[in-house]
């Protein structure tokens, strides 16, 4: 009976993966910033990034509060995990970029190993590691389930006593090519205006990442600093000062883009890129 009610069967193969990592992911830089945006709502502090194309290896390190076995095959393995909410806040007070599930399948587009350590505060660590093409074969076989294989971890060292560790190997080239140190620094600057705080480090094959790598503060004429936000301007070199507003309109390709009113007096503030001409 319930058969006839219910003929129909929706099954989600594990080809999926490769559509949504192709597909989502264009750049090695957009599939690190996945990996930092998770050390972000992981409340890391500093997340280090290391690119050696000759070893033929990305690795990525936080400090952030890690995961044990079951937060690995709750959150990390389940693949469109959904939990947070537009708004939602970290432990650490800080708001949530993670929403879908989905971003850890960026480290499948890019390499054929992915490597994850990780270590709560006071528990055992755990690891695993992940094969794409062992994915691939489980999926050709019908299968919708593959399981990663545990790595041992004895001597693995978490400085702080708790982070994530992942490493990517088996590398693939065609993926590779826009891998050059200074746009994924700009992306990652402008992605998490934070960089450069005491509160999020992220560093780059030892350099860390400032909102100087944004590389559009040197455009920027105006700036309002917005809830005291501070913000370095030594890369602004042609801020300019003026009289208090009153009011503004923004123009962007002669449309109306926003407009605010007030008594704020132009000193800092910060835009993803080079500001519009305000008329
Ligand atoms: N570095 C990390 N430290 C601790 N937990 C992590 C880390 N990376 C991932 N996780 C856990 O794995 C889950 C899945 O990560 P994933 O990036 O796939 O999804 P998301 O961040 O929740 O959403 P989105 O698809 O928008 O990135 C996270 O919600 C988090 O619980
Ligand atoms: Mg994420």
């Amino acid at each position: 009976m319930t058969e006839e009610l219910h003929p129909y069967r929706m099954t989600v193969d594990l080809n999926v993966l490769d559509h949504l990592a192709d597909g989502l992911y264009s750049s090695v830089a957009a599939v690190l910033t996945e990996a930092v945006a998770n050390a972000w709502d992981a409340d890391a502090r500093e997340v280090r990034i290391d690119v050696d194309l000759a070893g033929d290896e990305i690795r990525i390190a936080d400090d952030g509060v890690g995961m044990d076995r079951d937060a690995i095959n709750d959150r990390y393995l389940r693949v469109g995990y959904r939990r947070r909410k537009e708004g939602d806040l970290t432990p650490g007070g800080r708001l949530v970029m993670g929403r879908k599930g989905i971003g850890k399948l960026s480290l499948l587009s890019i390499a054929d190993v992915i490597e994850v350590r990780s270590k709560m505060d006071g528990e055992a660590p755990v690891g695993l590691r992940i094969r794409v093409s062992d994915v691939r074969k489980a999926m050709q076989e019908g299968s919708s389930e593959y399981a990663p294989e545990s790595l041992s971890m004895a001597g693995e060292e978490f400085e702080q006593g708790h982070g994530t560790k992942i490493v990517v190997r088996k590398l693939k080239r065609e993926r590779l090519r826009d891998v050059d140190a200074r746009s994924l620094r700009r992306r990652l600057a402008r992605r998490f205006s934070v960089v450069g705080s005491e509160d999020f480090r992220v560093v780059v094959n030892g350099e860390e990442v400032t909102p100087a790598d944004r590389d559009d503060l040197k455009f920027v004429e105006y700036l309002w600093v917005f809830r005291g936000t501070e913000v370095d301007t030594t890369a602004c070199q042609q801020l300019k000062e003026g009289p208090p507003l009153r009011s503004m309109i923004v123009l962007m390709d002669g449309r109306m883009a926003g407009a605010c009113a007030g008594g704020l007096a132009p000193s800092t503030g910060q835009r993803d890129s080079p500001l519009p001409k305000v008329t």
